[in-house]
């Protein structure tokens, strides 16, 4: 199984959006897809429309119940998701920064029946806490989505950073899978030069995919579905199915 976690501690990255519609475009591809909502905002869970969460992987912190016991299905082909709730800011608030709570993730992830996903996908928090902290510690990628925006560009380095000093002291197999360029608007120059400035500073890190600017994407929440099920002749789907295809071909 690969394990990727999306981060950005910027918020409105894209991170949320790229989650749901990367798994549902992976599962399209007959892959077998776990998202773990990190997030206490809930988006991811919100989208799937997983009505009743519980406490969803707040149950991890609190009565330390098994992630595979917290894993709901979808209505999505190959997707299931572990919810989350607004329980976990709270839950957030009592963790502290000692191995057991940092390890917590990656001990629940370790003890996941092996095969059974392909991939996970973890949603974080559009923070650099202990939360997105666990994650980076339970997975071996990172998928960092940046808003073609020039506010956005001094925070892809801090993300970088974070990620080569959890590499150092606490998770060596981390590696950045990618760096994905989200609302990409080609028509206004100024989004065109962030992407070439990504493209320059972070060379062949950057996804040859570029996720556009697409009103589609930014409705489908309210429908609870993702996009390739929302409208899937939309650019937004068409986007997010060749960011699956470039990851599927990470393999080969
Ligand atoms: N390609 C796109 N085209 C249009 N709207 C988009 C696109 N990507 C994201 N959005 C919109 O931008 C907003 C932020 O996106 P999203 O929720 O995915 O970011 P996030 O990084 O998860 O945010 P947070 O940090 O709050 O978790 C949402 O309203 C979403 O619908
Ligand atoms: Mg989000």
């Amino acid at each position: 199984m690969r394990s990727i976690a999306i981060i950005n501690q910027k918020g409105g990255s894209g991170k949320t959006t790229t989650a749901v519609n990367l798994a549902a475009a992976l599962g399209e591809n007959d892959r077998r897809v776990l998202v773990v909502d990190m997030d206490p905002q809930a988006s991811a869970t919100h989208w799937f429309g997983i009505r009743n969460p519980g406490r969803g992987i707040t149950d991890l912190i609190i009565t330390q119940l098994r992630l595979l016991d917290l894993v709901r299905a979808t209505e999505v082909a190959g997707v299931a998701i572990v919810p989350a709730s607004a329980w976990l800011s709270g839950a957030e608030k009592t963790m502290a920064w000692d191995g057991a709570s940092l390890t917590m993730f990656q001990r629940s992830v370790q003890a996941l029946p092996r095969g059974q996903w392909d991939y996970m996908l973890v949603d974080c928090p559009p923070s650099l806490g202990i939360l997105t902290a666990n994650a980076l510690i339970g997975v071996t990628e990172v998928l960092i989505p940046v808003e073609a925006h020039h506010m956005a560009l001094p925070g892809v380095d801090r993300v970088m950073a974070s990620v080569e000093t959890l590499k150092k002291h606490l998770n060596e197999k981390l590696e950045v899978t990618g760096v994905l360029a989200c609302r990409v608007d080609h028509r206004t120059r100024h989004s065109r030069e962030v992407v070439q400035e990504l493209r320059s500073r972070y060379g062949n890190l950057v996804f040859t995919t570029e996720v556009h600017e697409n009103v589609r994407l930014a409705e489908a929440p309210a429908a609870g579905l993702p996009i390739n099920l929302y409208d899937r002749l939309s650019r937004g789907a068409r986007d997010y199915r060749d960011l699956a295809n470039e990851i599927m071909g990470q393999e080969s």
